[in-house]
């Protein structure tokens, strides 16, 4: 009865300290809209895979080993928001992420590469992730213990008297008097410090060689490919050097917390944290893996490198363990997410076996002039808050007319369908085509507060370029 009640909390207490980041897949939807216009099919799908890994992991041990997670293949011309989706989602999850292009390993001189450097990459990055973390937990105390370290530079401590060796009472009460007056400037010292007051006086430090870049140790090629460092290897084994060093306080004060949080994070619980992570919960973006689908001639021998790229990306995305640095890695319940435009070959195309690891397609819209009004006025990162923002830096007010906003989505889509779709893209190079002259001649020819943008003004910038087949192709 005991057990099970103990038990029961603990489990709640873990659902608890998931609950903090994971949201619902209708929230998470809710979140992508906030950056990502239309594609509710792809937001969709990956809400769930989301939800499932969280859902998977309040899921009894044996059965958890069992559930596989929703690797997701995304399907969509060039510039619909694919790789945004999957780089938001990281965020939100606050899971590692890392973006692969499939066709980087079919290129001369990377075949064969190996394409396990990928888990060791996002281990590196989880590691940093929760390394950042727990120094962040310790800030605090960190800080307190700089500062005792600067004071002590400052003001350093008197050594104790051995109580009861000297019998003269004069000579005690001097010590005594001695060590008051000293801990009274202490507290003085100490108030400056904390406003600021000392930031800019010179003060020398020990600097233990941590805090310098280590003579690099290259190794052969390939050492580094196994995760195997030899810094890490040689580091410990070499007498911990220290150096002199005159710093301001301010800059003191940056580099001891730095090296006081150090000391007051466990490395390896780190480690072992950030490889569950990991685990649970990386995001491996696959890009372009459909220039690595192989068309069915048979003979062509890039195709062979294609399949190639495919076996050896295999294994991965069945779930092998990886050696990395911080030690094995098991890549199982790591999400994959696919990509790719899939015009000249078909999902069908993969392997089988690869085809297998994937089992959720979903299409991306191209995007029109409606989407393209949208992506540019709603998003919150949306690129006419962005122009706006920086030009309220140099104190101008920019507007766009609404009619204004409405020419350059027509002129994005007009030319996507003249010259080549790149799809949300391209709106950054008209935008840029249209403010142009004005981002240059502000501050300095410029001086009006509050900048109008109108559609004939729109028009004026952008139309004998779109008229002109070449001039666009090259400036839009
Ligand atoms: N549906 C969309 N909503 C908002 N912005 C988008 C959308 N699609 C593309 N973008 C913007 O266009 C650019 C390219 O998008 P990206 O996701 O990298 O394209 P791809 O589909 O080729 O991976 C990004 O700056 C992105 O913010
Ligand atoms: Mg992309």
């Amino acid at each position: 009865m005991d057990i099970i009640k103990k038990e029961k909390k603990v489990r709640t207490k873990k659902i608890k300290r998931n609950e903090i980041r994971q949201l619902t897949p209708s929230e998470i939807v809710e979140e992508l809209d906030k950056y990502i216009i239309g594609q509710q099919n792809a937001k969709k799908s990956v809400a769930i895979a989301l939800r499932n890994r969280w859902r998977r992991q309040q899921v009894s041990d044996n059965m958890k080993d069992e559930i596989m997670p929703n690797n997701i293949i995304m399907i969509g011309p060039t510039g619909v928001g694919k790789t945004e989706i999957a780089r938001r989602i990281s965020k939100l999850a606050n899971a590692p992420f890392i973006k692969v292009e499939a066709s980087k390993f079919t290129e001369v001189g990377y075949v064969g590469r190996d394409v396990e450097s990928m888990i060791r990459e996002l281990s590196d990055l989880s590691v940093n992730i929760v390394k950042n973390m727990k120094m962040k937990e310790v800030e605090l105390k960190a800080l307190e213990n700089t500062e005792e370290r600067i004071l002590d530079i400052l003001l350093p401590p008197l050594k104790k008297s051995a109580n009861g060796t000297s019998s003269d009472e004069n000579e005690i009460a001097e010590k005594a008097d001695a060590h008051e007056l000293n801990a009274r400037t202490r507290e003085k010292l100490r108030d400056q410090l904390k406003s600021g007051a000392l930031d800019n006086r010179m003060i020398e430090l020990d600097l233990s060689s941590e805090n310098f870049p280590m003579l690099q140790v290259l190794g052969p090629i390939g050492l580094e490919e196994m995760g195997i460092n030899l810094n890490d290897l040689f580091g410990n084994m070499m007498p911990k050097k220290s150096k002199k060093r005159k710093l301001t306080i301010a800059e003191a004060r940056k580099v001891l917390s730095h090296e006081e949080s150090g000391k007051l994070i466990d490395m390896d619980a780190v480690i072992k944290e950030a490889v569950e992570k990991v685990q649970n919960s990386g995001i491996v973006f696959i890009d372009e893996i459909d220039k690595v689908a192989g068309s069915n001639s048979k003979s062509q021998s890039p195709d062979v490198s294609r399949e190639g790229v495919q076996r050896d990306l295999l294994p991965i995305v069945e779930g092998s363990t990886v050696i990395t640095k911080y030690g094995p890695v098991m890549t199982d319940h790591i999400l994959f997410i696919a990509s790719g435009a899939f015009h000249t070959s078909k999902p069908s195309d993969l392997i089988p076996e690869l085809q297998g690891r994937f089992p959720i397609r979903v299409e991306l819209n191209s995007l029109g002039e409606n989407e393209f009004y949208e992506i540019l006025t709603q998003p919150e990162n949306a690129l006419i808050k962005q122009y706006k923002a920086m030009l309220s830096s140099e104190g101008v007010e920019l507007e766009f007319e609404d009619d204004a906003i409405r020419e350059i989505a027509r002129t994005a889509a007009e030319v996507n369908e003249q010259v080549e779709n790149i799809g949300a893209r391209r709106l950054h190079t008209i935008l840029t085509t249209v403010l142009e002259d004005l981002l240059f001649e502000v501050p300095d020819k410029i001086k009006i507060k509050k900048i109008e943008i109108s559609k004939s003004f729109v028009k004026k910038k952008l139309d004998l370029i779109v008229k002109d087949r070449d001039l666009s192709r090259y400036i839009l």
